[in-house]
């Protein structure tokens, strides 16, 4: 059995969606330690080096952030912080007036495995919609992933599989899970 380590049950949901078929993937609950880094890489990495004495056999985080580009990559590893504290209505305040929309969804994964700790990222650009369109959680309303053909995350529903930054870094797991999982 292969684990999925986090507090974010939606997070979850994709990856047992995306993984179907080669890894059975458990739940672990779990709040853990995360550094304070601007490089999400370098969050994974040290989060999963403190969880690997805690947790039996093969696992995996990921931590997603959200850079807007007319806000400087605001909220970026902040995100998490930025979406409890102002949510989705708060940022559609803070890009009113603004014509540059352009966001990058990036997803970094460290999967501890065989004695080593492997990284999977995955990107993407789109823009930040004028208003909340569809359900889904979190910045799903309002991140618009180009080649969409203007739908939100939210309004995707299980196809944000095919276009989201998560969708992305999962692949590349995938692939290597696909060599290497028995
Ligand atoms: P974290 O990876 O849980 O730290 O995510 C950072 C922030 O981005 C949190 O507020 C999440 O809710 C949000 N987030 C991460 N991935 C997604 C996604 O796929 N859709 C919507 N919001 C997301």
């Amino acid at each position: 059995m292969l684990y999925f380590v986090s507090s974010n049950a939606h997070k979850y949901e994709e990856f047992r969606r995306m993984l179907s078929g080669v890894a059975d993937l458990g739940f672990v609950e779990a709040e853990y330690l995360e550094p304070q880094a601007e490089d999400l890489e370098e969050v994974v990495v040290t989060s999963a080096k403190w969880l690997s004495p805690y947790i039996r056999g093969p696992f995996f985080i990921e931590d997603s952030g959200l850079f807007i580009d007319s806000l400087g990559g605001f909220p970026g590893p902040y995100s998490s912080y930025v979406f409890k504290r102002i949510g989705n209505s708060g940022i559609l305040k803070l890009m009113e007036g603004f014509k540059n929309r352009e966001a990058i969804f990036v997803s970094a994964i460290a999967l501890s495995f065989q004695g080593r700790i492997e990284v999977f990222k995955g990107e993407v650009r789109g823009e930040i919609a004028e208003r909340a369109r569809g359900g889904g959680w979190g910045f799903d309303p309002i991140f618009i992933p180009y080649g969409s053909g203007g739908l939100t995350y939210g309004e995707l529903g299980e196809r944000k599989d095919l276009f989201s930054h998560r969708g992305l870094s999962c692949k590349k797991l995938r692939e290597f899970l696909e060599e290497r999982w028995e």
